[in-house]
């Protein structure tokens, strides 16, 4: 396994590489939903590529950059077990040189949820995504489905920017209360560790309803929003049945639906999303 800190170097060895490439960008601290990913491009792929950068700029300027939890030196034994190639895990002046000034902008699909909760997030993974695949030059990208309006984001800046790459997206991976694991959980208390089932409770309910033969889209939320209000230390930011590709909310449900939601558990803010079909 090689380990590479500047771009030059990662241009240098993927010359080496033998085709096809699979990628994985992430900002490390790994957990299980990562490793799915990361043996899923293992099997389908004669070289993996993992990348670990927490990237300055999809943060907003009161979350958690500098908080964010990194243990690169754990990540990288985990990667080894995994026979990842190579790891690209440049500084942020490497990727972000003082004069750095040009930013993909991915429009519709960014207002809505995540976007429209966290402004400039998604600019802020768009152009990192974009630079890592010039800089990596995969012929497939691994991302997960737990961050459904990412992977969206990422599929049309790849349409729209003739990127030559197919974007793979794996299933979301919970522990086995349902809570889908994510770097944040890190952050959360025991209480609060067991108030997050809530997340994955009301997706379970809305799926509940939808089989039962509930059609009516507000009612639904509306159930999510009563069974999460119970949680004391839970406090909603959005709660969402919306079209999977274009994210509009609906109004009767129609199948494909992305029921997606973002909740503060105490201060930790957590996201979840099961796809009714
Ligand atoms: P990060 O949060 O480290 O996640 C890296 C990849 O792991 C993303 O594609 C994410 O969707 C996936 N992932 C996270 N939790 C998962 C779970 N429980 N099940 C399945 N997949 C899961 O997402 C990012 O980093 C960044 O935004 C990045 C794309 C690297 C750009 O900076």
């Amino acid at each position: 396994m090689k380990v590479v800190e500047t771009i030059a170097e990662m241009r240098q060895l993927r010359e080496q590489l033998i085709e096809p490439v699979g990628f994985v960008p992430t900002m490390g601290y790994f957990h299980e939903g990562h490793l799915s990913l990361i043996r899923r491009a293992r099997a389908e792929n004669p070289s993996v590529v993992v990348s670990i950068f927490v990237n300055p700029a999809q943060f907003g300027p009161q979350e958690d950059f500098s908080s964010y939890p990194r243990d690169p030196q754990r990540d990288l034994a985990i990667l080894e077990k995994e026979k990842t190639d190579v790891v690209f895990m440049p500084s942020v002046a490497e990727m972000y040189p003082p004069d750095f000034d040009s930013w993909v902008e991915v429009s519709k699909v960014t207002e809505r949820l995540e976007g429209a909760s966290r402004p400039g997030h998604f600019r802020g993974v768009a152009t990192v995504v974009a630079k890592l695949f010039n800089i990596v030059q995969p012929t497939r990208a691994y991302f997960g489905q737990k961050d459904a309006q990412q992977a969206i984001v990422i599929k049309k800046m790849v349409a729209d920017l003739n990127m030559d790459l197919e974007i793979i997206v794996m299933p979301t991976v919970r522990d086995s209360d349902g809570l889908a694991t994510s770097t944040r959980n890190a952050y959360l208390n025991i209480e609060e560790r067991q108030a997050a089932i809530v997340l994955y409770k009301s997706l379970s309910l809305a799926q509940q309803l939808w089989s039962q033969g509930e059609r009516d889209a507000e009612h639904i939320r509306q159930q999510m929003r009563t069974l999460i209000q119970k949680e004391p230390l839970a406090t909603i930011d959005y709660v969402s049945i919306a079209d999977p590709e274009t994210l509009k909310e609906m109004d009767r449900v129609k199948t494909p639906a992305l029921v997606s939601l973002a909740v503060e558990i105490g201060k930790v803010r957590l996201i979840d999303n099961v796809v009714v079909e």
